[in-house]
C-alpha cells in the first residue's frame, strides 16, 4: 500500500506534467509534425488527446486511486486470483526497456547542453563548410563517439538515483515544482523569438493551417501513437503516480490540466521550430525528425545573435524536460521492488538503477562500436524503442482499456471519478463508453499499422 502522498495539487500536476511533458513533446513531435503534413497533423492530435487521451489516463488514474500500490499489485488488489497483474508487468517491462534508451538520450541533451556552455558545439565553424555540415558532424561525435555519450548516460543515472531516493515528495515533487514553471518560461521566451523573426508567418501558416487533404489513415494512426507516448499512457507510470494522489484529488479536473499543458508545450515547440525554420529558409531541407532539434536547431541558434546564450536555454530545458521524464520511469520499477518485494527504497532505487548502468551503455554504444549488433534488424536501441514505445505501450493499454471497460469491478470508474459520489460528474457516461468501445478499437488500429510496419 502506497502510504506516501504528494504533498500539494501543484507539486501533484507539476510531478505529472513533468512525467508527461519530454522528450516526446520537444524532439518527436515537431518531427512527426512536420512529416505528417503541420496542420493536418496539429488537428488531429489535438483531437486524439482530447477524444482519447484524457479518458485513456483517467483509466489509468482510477486503477493506481484505486488500488494504491504499484502497476501489479493493483490489478491483484482489484481483482484477486485473475490474471489481469499480467498487464501491469507489460507496463513495469515496458518502462523498464523504455528507460534504457531514454536515459541514453537524456544523455545526449545533457552533452548539447555542455557543449553549448564550453562553446565547442560551435566552435570551428569554418569559412568552407556550411553550418549544417558542421552541425551534422557534431552530432555524429556528440552521439556516435563511445565515450562521450556513456559518461552522459552514466550522469544521467546518477542523478536519477538521487532524486529518487529522496522519495515522492522531497526529490520528485520539489524537483518538479522547481523545473516545470522554469520550462515553461523558457519556451515562452523562445516562442516569442521565433514567431517574431522576418518571415516567420510561412512557418506558422505551415503549423496552425490545417490542409484537410492531407489528413490521411497513416496521419491519424501517428497522432494517436504520438499522443499516447506523449501522455506517458501504457507505461504505468500513471498508474503509479495516481497511487500518490489524496482521495480528494479531483480526477477529471487533474486529467485535463494535464493533457492541456501537455499539448500547450507541444503546440508552443512547433512555434518554435516551424517559424525559425521558415525565417531562416530551412523549410526543404532535408534535416528531419531527429536533426530537428540536433542540428536544425543548432544552425539556427547560429544565426542568432548570442549564440550560446540560446543554445545553453535550449538544451537546459530539453534536459529538464527529458530528467523529469525518466524520473518517472523509474519511479514504476521502483515502486514494484518497495511493494512486491518487500525491499527498502535504497535497495529498490539501487536494484533498478545499477543493471541500467549496463543496459544504458549497450544502448548508447549501439549508436557507435555496437552498431553492427543487430535485433530483427535493428540495432539495440532502435529494437528497444520500437518494441516497447510502439508494441508494448498500445497493447498495455488496449488491455487496461478492456479490463476497465468491461472485467474490473462494478462501478469503480464512476466510484473514482465522482471520489466516492462526493463530486458530480456529468461526463462519466461519456468517458465510459470511449474506455469500452472507442479507445481499444483506435488502439487496436495503432498496434495492426505497427504490426505491419515491423
Ligand atoms: N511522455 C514522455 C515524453 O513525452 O517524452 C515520455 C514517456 C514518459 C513515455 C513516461 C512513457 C512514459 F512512461
Amino acid at each position: 500500500m502506497a502510504k506516501v502522498q504528494f504533498g500539494s495539487k501543484i507539486g501533484l500536476i507539476a510531478a505529472t506534467v513533468g512525467s508527461a511533458v519530454g522528450l516526446g513533446n520537444i524532439w518527436r513531435f515537431p518531427a512527426e509534425a512536420q512529416a505528417n503534413g503541420g496542420g493536418a497533423f496539429l488537428i488531429v492530435y489535438l483531437a486524439c488527446v482530447l477524444l482519447i487521451g484524457i479518458p485513456v489516463m483517467l483509466g489509468e488514474f482510477a486503477i493506481g486511486r484505486e488500488g494504491a500500490t504499484d502497476a501489479v499489485g493493483d490489478y491483484q488488489r482489484l481483482s484477486p486470483g485473475k490474471k489481469w497483474w499480467l498487464i501491469g508487468g507489460i507496463g513495469i517491462l515496458a518502462s523498464y526497456l523504455i528507460n534504457m534508451f531514454y536515459i541514453v538520450v537524456a544523455g545526449w541533451t545533457l552533452e548539447y547542453l555542455f557543449g553549448s556552455v564550453t562553446g565547442d558545439l560551435f566552435a570551428g565553424i569554418s569559412e568552407t563548410q556550411s553550418s549544417g555540415v558542421h552541425f551534422a558532424n557534431k552530432m555524429q561525435e556528440y552521439i556516435q563517439y563511445d565515450f562521450g555519450p556513456l559518461i552522459f548516460s552514466y550522469v544521467v543515472i546518477i542523478l536519477n538515483i538521487v532524486i529518487l531516493l529522496k522519495g515522492v515528495k522531497k526529490g520528485i515533487e520539489r524537483m518538479s515544482n522547481l523545473m516545470m514553471p522554469v520550462l515553461f518560461i523558457l519556451l515562452l521566451i523562445f516562442c516569442y523569438v521565433s514567431v517574431t523573426l522576418p518571415g516567420a508567418s510561412k512557418g506558422i501558416e505551415f503549423f496552425l493551417t490545417p490542409d484537410f487533404s492531407k489528413i490521411t489513415p497513416s496521419v491519424i494512426i501517428n497522432a494517436l501513437g504520438q499522443a499516447f507516448f506523449s501522455l506517458s499512457l501504457g507505461m504505468g507510470v500513471l498508474i503509479t503516480y495516481a497511487a500518490y494522489y489524496p482521495k480528494k484529488t479531483k480526477l477529471i479536473g487533474t486529467a485535463t490540466t494535464v493533457s492541456l499543458l501537455d499539448m500547450l508545450v507541444s503546440v508552443l515547440m512547433g512555434l518554435i521550430i516551424f517559424p525559425s525554420i521558415a525565417s531562416f529558409d530551412l523549410m526543404d531541407n532535408s534535416y528531419k525528425g531527429l536533426t530537428l532539434v540536433f542540428v536544425t536547431l543548432p544552425e539556427i541558434f547560429q544565426q542568432m545573435p548570442a549564440t550560446q546564450f540560446w543554445s545553453v536555454l535550449f538544451f537546459l530545458l530539453l534536459f529538464v524536460a527529458a530528467l523529469t521524464s525518466t524520473i518517472s520511469i523509474g519511479e514504476v520499477t521502483v515502486r514494484f521492488c518497495q511493494d512486491r518485494m518487500k525491499l527498502s527504497r535504497v535497495k529498490s532505487v539501487l536494484l533498478v538503477f545499477i543493471p541500467l548502468f549496463i543496459f544504458s551503455s549497450l544502448c548508447s554504444l549501439s549508436q557507435g562500436s555496437l552498431s553492427d549488433v543487430k535485433i530483427f534488424g535493428l540495432t539495440i536501441f532502435d529494437f528497444l524503442d520500437t518494441f516497447a514505445t510502439n508494441i508494448l505501450l498500445p497493447i498495455g493499454s488496449l488491455l487496461m482499456c478492456i479490463y476497465l471497460g468491461w472485467f474490473a469491478p462494478k462501478g469503480l470508474l464512476v466510484k473514482q471519478l465522482t471520489n466516492n459520489n462526493s463530486v458530480a460528474v456529468r461526463l462519466s457516461k461519456v468517458i465510459i463508453f470511449i474506455i469500452r468501445w472507442i479507445a481499444p478499437i483506435a488502439i487496436a488500429m495503432i498496434l495492426l499499422s505497427q504490426f505491419v510496419k515491423f
